[in-house]
């Protein structure tokens, strides 16, 4: 079969181009079940190699097969003999004796051409497999997918591969997405690509195609406790805890609703935006039972804007606020406050979170001037401060630096020009943003009723930097001059009736 194979190798490799095909097609495949082996063993795993394997080989194998009839073709114009004179030349006269299933080379052309084809599907479906993971999609590019793929490695998402977001079901997405990525591809390599990549992304599939698949309306209900811990600047890195009850209910229940009720299926809220950033909302219509919207409307931008002056409308899904599901970029304050709470650093170093804050959010030239900026800036703090002495928290300082260091790395990356804050979070309402596009008092309908905004709309309030994580649910101390606000908070929480029934 060897011998069989060689002498047909040998019979079409009748010039360069021919030589050159039957090269290329035999290392390509021989490379690429070389690293497929590898890789199934476990030795591999680097999307390099499989850049390599899935991508670069199944285009030699193309282009060599290729070749192949191009040759053959050239060879007949150049010796102006017909196929069968050339045959009876190459081959000896065995191999091209008519049998009864014609003769021996066709037999081999035709099981050669059915390898290939089950070698090519077999290839195709591992490329296509391959680029699913989300290794390959965060690390091929790796300077352009460098911040996204660092944020989501430690997301609560870190498990879920990226294009079960990013693509989604169907046979039409899995193709435009394809499209889009080869071209993407290209201009990687072109280094033609915008710094930071914009957002909201647009190609986004509809969440109900996405996020859908493994959470879903109908299944929110109830309330979230979130106790978020802040640390004072003082010598003590005092800790201060606000503690919310989101009412996080899709409120199909009359009267019960909560934060997922723009979502829930028997609802539809859309909106209009200045520009395509989603940041400047110029009405929203909200779908009542009878099939009409009601609409309100942003009285503050009404007389400056035109109708014609945006495009999109939108109909509001998971990401209008999950807009940092698993790419979480932290600002400065969070994540020093973070950082402690987990334990990473020794809190009683005198000043940490301070000094910590200082330290990360100075305005380095670039990723490595950051990272020893950070370290020159703690470690000349504290030499120069008398308390520590000497050697003796040596070891908390140096966990500091590196500490502090990681948080840079995660946020900051120079190259693709993110900063704190690049990419605003819509999911809570830091400087107007989030839900306040919205709940907002210039938002009014016809009769001049706003968008509700009340602080306890969304969430009860248990406490809000108080030294105690409860502090409202004690007896209200009567001389606090925010007595009244803490009696009416308690009052609410203790009264409010969201989420109290949970069905199983
Ligand atoms: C849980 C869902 C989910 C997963 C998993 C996910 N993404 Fe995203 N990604 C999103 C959403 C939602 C946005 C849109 C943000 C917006 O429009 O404001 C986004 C935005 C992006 C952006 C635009 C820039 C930015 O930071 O917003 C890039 C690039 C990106 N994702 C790459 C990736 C890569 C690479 C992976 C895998 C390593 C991945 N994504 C995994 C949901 C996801
Ligand atoms: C393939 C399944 C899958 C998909 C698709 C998916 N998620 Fe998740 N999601 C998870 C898992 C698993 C968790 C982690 C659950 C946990 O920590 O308890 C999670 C957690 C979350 C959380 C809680 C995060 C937190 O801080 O605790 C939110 C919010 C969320 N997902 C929203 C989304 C949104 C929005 C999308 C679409 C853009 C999405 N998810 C797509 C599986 C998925
Ligand atoms: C695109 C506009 C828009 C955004 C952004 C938005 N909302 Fe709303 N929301 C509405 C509209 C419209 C209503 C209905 C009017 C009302 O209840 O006053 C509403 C109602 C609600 C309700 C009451 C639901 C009910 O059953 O009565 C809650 C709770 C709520 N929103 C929370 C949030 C939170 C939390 C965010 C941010 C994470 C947010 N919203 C962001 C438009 C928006
Ligand atoms: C109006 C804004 C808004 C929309 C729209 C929205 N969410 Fe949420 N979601 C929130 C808020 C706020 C929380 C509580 C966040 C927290 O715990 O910090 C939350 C919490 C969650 C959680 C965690 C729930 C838990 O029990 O801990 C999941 C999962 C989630 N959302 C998924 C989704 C998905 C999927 C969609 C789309 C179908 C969606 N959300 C649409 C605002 C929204
Ligand atoms: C439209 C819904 C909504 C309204 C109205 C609202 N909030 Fe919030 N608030 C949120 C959400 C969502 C978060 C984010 C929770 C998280 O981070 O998990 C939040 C977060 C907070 C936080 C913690 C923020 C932080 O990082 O320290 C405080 C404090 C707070 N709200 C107070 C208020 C006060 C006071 C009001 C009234 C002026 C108010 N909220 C009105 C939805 C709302």
């Amino acid at each position: 079969m060897f011998r069989k194979y060689r002498n047909f190798l040998r019979g079409i490799s009748v010039n360069r181009i021919g030589q050159v095909g039957v090269t290329l097609t035999t290392t390509a495949f021989a490379g690429f079940l070389f690293f497929e082996f590898l890789r199934l063993i476990g030795v591999l795993d680097n999307a390099y190699i499989g850049l390599i394997t899935y991508m670069l080989f199944p285009a030699m194998f193309v282009a060599g097969l290729a070749l192949m009839p191009l040759a053959w073709y050239r060879y007949r114009k150049q010796r102006k003999k017909s196929t069968r004179e050339l045959l009876i030349e190459r081959f000896d006269g065995e191999d091209i004796r008519e049998g009864f299933f014609g003769s021996r080379v066709f037999l081999v052309i035709l099981v050669l051409t059915m390898v290939n084809v089950l070698f090519l599907a077999g290839a195709g479906f591992r490329t296509m497999k391959f680029m699913d993971e989300a290794k390959f999609c965060g690390t091929a590019c790796h300077s352009v997918m460098g911040p996204e793929w660092t944020a989501y490695q430690q997301s609560p998402h870190s498990r879920v591969k990226c294009v079960e977001c990013h693509v989604g079901q169907g046979v039409d997405a899995v193709v435009s997405a394809k499209l889009n990525g080869l071209r993407q591809m290209a201009l990687a390599m072109l280094s033609d690509y915008e710094r930071p990549i914009p957002t909201p992304v647009h190609q986004l599939r509809p969440s109900r195609e996405t996020c859908e698949r493994c959470h879903w309306p109908d299944k929110f209900y109830g309330n979230r406790m979130v106790t978020l811990t802040r640390y004072d600047m003082d010598r003590n890195s005092t800790a201060r805890y606000t503690t919310l009850q989101l009412k996080i209910d899709t409120g199909h229940t009359a009267g019960r609703g909560g934060i997922h009720w723009h979502v829930a299926s028997d609802n539809e809220v859309r909106y209009a935006s200045v520009d395509d950033k989603r940041e400047e909302i110029l009405w929203v219509d909200w779908r009542q039972q009878d099939g009409t919207y009601k609409r309100f409307e942003n009285t503050r931008l009404k007389s400056k804007v035109n109708e014609g002056d945006y495009t999109r409308i939108r109909t509001m899904d998971c990401v209008d606020c999950h807009n940092r599901v698993t790419h979480v970029y932290e600002d400065p304050e969070t994540a020093v406050d973070d950082r402690i709470t987990r334990g990473l650093v020794d809190r009683s170093l005198p000043f940490l979170k301070r000094e910590m804050l200082a330290a990360i959010s100075d305005d380095y030239p670039s990723d490595e001037a950051g990272l020893q900026g950070i370290r020159n800036h703690l470690f000349g703090f504290y030499r120069s401060l008398d308390a520590v002495q000497g050697a003796r928290m040596s070891d908390q300082i140096e966990n500091a630096v590196l500490v502090a260091q990681d948080i840079y790395k995660r946020n900051i990356h120079h190259h693709m020009r993110i900063d704190w804050n690049t990419y605003p979070n819509h999911l809570g309402h830091q400087h107007d943003g989030g839900c306040f596009r919205c709940h907002n008092p210039n938002m009014r309908d016809k009769e001049g009723n706003m968008i509700r905004n009340g602080c306890t709309l969304c969430h009860s309030i248990l406490a809000y930097n108080e030294a105690n994580r409860f502090q409202y649910l004690y007896e209200p101390d009567k001389k606090n001059p925010n007595y009244k606000m803490h009696l009416f908070l308690r009052d609410e929480f203790l009264n409010s009736e969201q989420g109290t029934l949970k069905t199983r």
